[in-house]
């Protein structure tokens, strides 16, 4: 049983970039990548890098992906006895083809195998679930699925974190969000789960009172250059960041996620995790890829010294990002 457990999609990004015109109908020379994905699994990689004790239970399929994918989370001490490799599915997979000036062409989302994270596969992981501090999900899971989760979890007290994915995912979360003890949407992600528009602070303080009357505990908006705007019942303001070194802002996220469900356990108060947070979001920025292989404590620490952020006050109404 581990402090923290995550359930969650594992995908794997293929991107194609041409070296010239793209000509359609042919094969086309050009450089070729493949990353490991999904908000769940990089939310794990994060918390395992952190050192935190963490479970992850998720299913892809049983091929060379989703075997390696799941035998480096392993590696990195994470539980994978939850994660499920099957032989009829393979691993959920996100192929795009760019062009020359780096603008996404075509793309193709294989996305089938999160569809078997279903309401058994979580039933048969309920032990687990119950046995941690806190529940992260993201809303890949089907809205159905994330129903059943957090109303099992809220009736056993069991705190439960959502990382909505992206804007149409946040659709699925919309209906039970009241039972989410700490939600971490970006603006956008924001707009859909409250039906309400954020374009200045006056707004976004109207979001977190909606979102603090719906039931949720925490909540933190990231708002990306803009840093983030968190709430707790009174308390509530916006830490902007300073002198960040941008790398790739792909992942920022997910850091900051799993920065401060790390923080929840280590029972930080709401503005101590919200700086925690964004020092995990400048860490991931400073990689090319979606998880930091440096990310740690003591590269959280080092931000956090050099003390890169600013507190705003909240009293000025001015836009956002
Ligand atoms: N361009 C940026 N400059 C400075 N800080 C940034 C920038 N982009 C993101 N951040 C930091 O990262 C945090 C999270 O970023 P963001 O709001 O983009 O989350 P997100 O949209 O969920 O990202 P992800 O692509 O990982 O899902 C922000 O609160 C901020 O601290
Ligand atoms: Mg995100």
């Amino acid at each position: 049983m581990s402090d923290i457990t995550i359930i969650g999609g594992i995908t794997a990004d293929i991107e194609g970039n041409p070296y010239g015109q793209l000509a359609r109908g042919e094969s086309n020379p050009g450089k070729i990548s493949i990353a490991y994905g999904g908000v769940g699994r990089n939310i794990t990689e994060n918390l395992a890098r952190l050192g935190a004790d963490v479970a992850f239970v998720s299913a892809a399929g049983n091929d060379f992906v989703g075997r390696a994918a799941v035998q480096e989370l392993k590696q990195l001490g994470v539980n994978i006895e939850k994660v499920s490799l099957l032989d009829d599915e393979n691993t959920a997979m996100y192929l795009s083809i760019l062009n020359i000036v780096g603008d996404m062409e075509l793309a193709l989302c294989n996305m089938d195998v999160l569809e078997r994270i279903s309401i058994d596969f979580i039933h048969d992981a309920m032990k687990v679930l119950k046995a941690s501090k806190i529940v992260g999900i993201d809303a890949n899971l089907t809205e159905e699925v994330q129903d059943f989760i957090t109303r099992k979890l809220h009736d056993a007290g069991i705190p439960v974190f959502l990382d909505p994915v992206s804007a149409p995912k946040a659709e699925r979360a919309k209906k039970m969000i009241g039972r989410f003890h700490t939600i971490k949407p970006n603006r956008g992600e924001a707009e859909i789960l409250s039906g309400l528009s954020i374009l200045n602070e006056e707004q976004l303080r109207g979001a977190g009172r909606w979102f603090s009357q719906q039931g949720v505990k925490r909540i933190f908006i990231t708002l990306g250059s803009g840093g983030v705007y968190y709430k707790e019942g009174e308390r509530e303001g916006i830490i902007r960041p300073q002198a960040v070194h941008l790398v790739s802002a792909t992942g920022a996220g997910d850091a900051f996620s799993a920065a401060i469900m790390d923080a929840h356990v280590k029972q930080m108060d709401i503005e101590e995790t919200a700086r925690y947070g964004m020092a995990a979001a400048a860490v991931a920025m400073e990689a090319k890829t979606a998880v930091n292989p440096k990310m740690c404590l003591e590269s959280i620490d080092e931000k956090l010294r050099k003390g890169i952020f600013n507190l705003s006050l909240l009293n000025n109404n001015v836009l956002i990002e």
